[in-house]
């Protein structure tokens, strides 16, 4: 263990790191391979074949992806969530009151990041969220669990815990709210959709590194273009 103030040694800390990592297992690409010449002429068709393939494959949560805030306040943060829909659009949801949601209102730019490690695949999406239909909002809250929709209505998420017996309180009260009312959803529960107009396609290969691919819009058309690895 490196000592707490002191900087990493190159040499001691790295050569463990490398150890650590070692026979961790690499991706064994076994899909088809991504060329810029006879990819299809817009992402987002593409973006389900590789969902698809990692359906398919197995892969827990292929739907997860990273989603990248900013503003200038708390600068950038990152977080794991759940795709929800893809049309023309990325859609996700969360509470507009939650730290993405305030930085969301502050600046609607994102980003979305979806590893499938296995595949040796990576997609980066970015555009602006913009809150969608309410139907669509309220729709998604009522699919969920009545436990889990007791967590979103009880505490704003993520508030800091400092009583766990006012918490515990609060849930009580949420989870009579969500029984005596299944059609309840909170004003803030909001289905973002992120219109894309950078899609990055990045494969593993056998034998060559790595091949990129990214989309760029370019008024209703894409614009395609191969990128050094
Ligand atoms: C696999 C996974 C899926 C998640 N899905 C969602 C989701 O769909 N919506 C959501 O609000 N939070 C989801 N979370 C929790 C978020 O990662 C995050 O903790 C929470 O939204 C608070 O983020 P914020 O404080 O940046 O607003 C998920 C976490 C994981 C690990």
């Amino acid at each position: 263990m490196t000592p707490p103030d002191s900087a990493p040694s190159a040499s001691s800390s790295s050569s463990s790191f490398r150890d650590r990592v070692r026979s961790a297992a690499s991706p064994r690409p076994d899909v088809t391979e991504l060329d810029v010449r006879s990819s299809p002429a817009e992402p987002v068709g593409l973006f389900l074949d590789w969902l698809d393939a990692a359906v398919d494959a197995g892969v827990v949560q292929p739907h997860a992806f990273v989603l990248s805030t900013a503003s200038s306040a708390s600068g950038p943060t990152a977080r794991t969530l759940l795709l929800k829909d893809v049309d023309e659009a990325f859609w996700f949801t969360s509470s507009s009151l939650s730290p993405k949601g305030r930085q969301i209102a502050e600046d609607e730019r994102v980003a979305l990041t979806f590893l499938w490690a296995a595949q040796g695949r990576q997609v980066r999406v970015t555009g602006s969220a913009v809150a969608g239909p309410r139907e669509v909002a309220e729709q998604d809250f009522r699919h969920r669990h009545p436990d889990s929709r007791a967590v979103a209505i009880a505490v704003p998420q993520s508030t800091e815990v400092d009583d766990e017996a006012a918490a515990e309180a609060a849930l009580d009260r949420a989870r009579s709210r969500v029984e005596a009312d299944d059609e309840l959803v909170p004003d803030d529960w909001t289905a973002y959709r992120v219109l894309p107009v950078s899609v990055e396609f990045w494969q593993a290969t056998i034998g060559r590194d790595q091949v990129r691919v990214r989309y760029d819009r370019v008024g209703d058309d894409w614009r395609r273009a191969s990128l050094w690895p």
